[in-house]
């Protein structure tokens, strides 16, 4: 893993907002970013989600969903006219006691490279600064060992979890 160069801190905030960090980048092309504040161009996030295979959402349905999210992190290749977004994640909760992770993702070209590790960490460092103390996640079944070599823990054979769906 190599450091790319690196923004002015005034610059990093100005661009991307308050708390947002640079990543080390795989490539010393490129100059990553992790942010929260960031705003999303929601078909810009859609296609990035359609990468990891899925189905497109109604963009007004995203836009409430992203607006009821406790957290929206974005990890951007940064230009200083026109980032683009290479990696996601979000999550629902009550802010204090319980969070949920959905929507993780890091676009396929950069995969493998410790991005989507790196992407978790800014997350539940977040999620810690707000005083969250636990935090859960549904795994597909091809990422369980992604998130088990990061220290998350199984549910004892699901015996605990339950779903509901509208249809
Ligand atoms: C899952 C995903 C976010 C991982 O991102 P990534 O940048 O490729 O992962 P990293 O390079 O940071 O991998 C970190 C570690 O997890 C391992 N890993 C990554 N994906 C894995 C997988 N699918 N299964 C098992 N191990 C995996 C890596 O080998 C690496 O191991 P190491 O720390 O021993 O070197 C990415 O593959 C992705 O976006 N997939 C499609 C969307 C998806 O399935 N999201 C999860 C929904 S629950």
């Amino acid at each position: 893993m190599i450091s790319s160069s690196s923004l002015a801190a005034d610059l990093l905030e100005e661009i991307y907002g308050e708390g947002a960090r640079q990543c080390p980048s795989p490539n010393e092309q490129l100059t990553l970013v992790f942010s929260k504040y960031k705003s999303f161009d929601l078909v810009e996030l859609e296609q990035l989600l359609e990468t990891a295979g899925w189905s497109r959402r109604p963009v007004r349905r995203v836009r409430r969903a992203l607006d009821n999210s406790l957290l929206k992190v974005g990890l951007w290749c940064h230009h200083s006219r026109c980032p683009r977004l290479i990696g996601f994640a979000r999550c629902t909760g009550d802010g204090i006691l319980e969070a949920t992770v959905w929507d993780v993702v890091i676009h396929p070209v950069y995969q493998g490279s410790g991005l989507g590790k790196q992407l978790m960490n800014y997350l539940l460092e977040s999620l810690r600064k707000m005083g969250v103390e636990s935090v859960t996640l549904f795994a597909d079944p091809g990422v369980i060992e992604f998130y088990q070599r990061q220290g998350w823990e199984l549910e004892p054979r699901g015996h605990r979890c339950a779903f509901w769906y509208a249809n």
